[in-house]
């Protein structure tokens, strides 16, 4: 066991960057949110990547290294509404940065997990709560995080293996907060209840054309 466990959770997350991008992982501050998280350094967006890089991105793509744009428009609905989350014992299912889960304990959550099935996610949800000054649990089957009153979603539908997802989820006996950017097809029978524009960040090559994010609130 390391002497410093936090700095070593911080160099594997690092450590994929480099090696996937030849580039750094940063705490950065997303101001309309007031937090911060460790992400893949901006400076990414000037990039050209060759097709053949690009392919490797793609198959190993650290989502947590992002602020997938549902993830910050799901942030900001719930902390323009904290009563959503407040008192609440939350999951935040494809968590990566944990971006949606730090949100809800901003707004007052009484607790929340991580779920995701990257195990890179869980050291970066925890790394990010720790940098907002939070705590959270961690999972990869939302099964494990036992009752919640509150799950929230935030961009999952771009795998397809998710599309099924919606009947799980509104099925479970609690409230769910959803929001996408793909949804209009996959949750089209679901009236949204707000609509957001948000950006990805960083914003590398093809995000912009999921700016436009629906907000769902099922069991309201
Ligand atoms: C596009 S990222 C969104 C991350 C975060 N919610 C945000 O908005 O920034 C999707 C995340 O969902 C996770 N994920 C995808 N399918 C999942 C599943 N069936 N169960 C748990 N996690 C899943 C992925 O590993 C990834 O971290």
């Amino acid at each position: 066991m390391s002497e410093h466990p936090e700095q070593t959770q911080l160099e594997q997350l690092s450590g994929q960057i480099k090696d996937l991008f030849d580039a750094s992982l940063q705490p950065c501050a997303l101001p309309e949110l007031d937090i911060s998280l460790y992400l893949l350094e901006e400076t990414i967006e000037d990039r050209q990547f060759s097709p053949e890089q690009v392919e490797t991105i793609w198959a190993n793509m650290p989502y947590w290294a992002f602020a997938w744009s549902s993830g910050r428009a799901l942030a900001r609905y719930i902390l323009d509404n904290p009563q959503l989350a407040a008192g609440k014992r939350i999951c935040d299912f494809g968590a990566g940065s944990g971006i949606v889960a730090i949100a809800a304990l901003k707004a007052g959550a009484r607790s929340a997990w991580a779920c995701d099935i990257d195990a890179m996610a869980h050291v970066a949800s925890r790394q990010n709560a720790q940098l907002n000054g939070f705590k959270l649990q961690c999972c990869d089957n939302i099964e494990e995080a036992g009752e919640v009153d509150l799950i929230v979603v935030g961009d999952v539908l771009y795998d397809t293996r998710n599309h099924g997802l919606a009947k799980t989820l509104f099925a479970k006996d609690c409230e769910v907060l959803w929001a996408e950017s793909r949804a209009q097809t996959k949750l089209s029978e679901y009236p949204p209840v707000a609509k957001y524009q948000a950006q990805t960040q960083p914003n590398i090559g093809g995000f912009d054309e999921h700016q436009f994010i629906h907000i769902y609130h099922h069991g309201s």
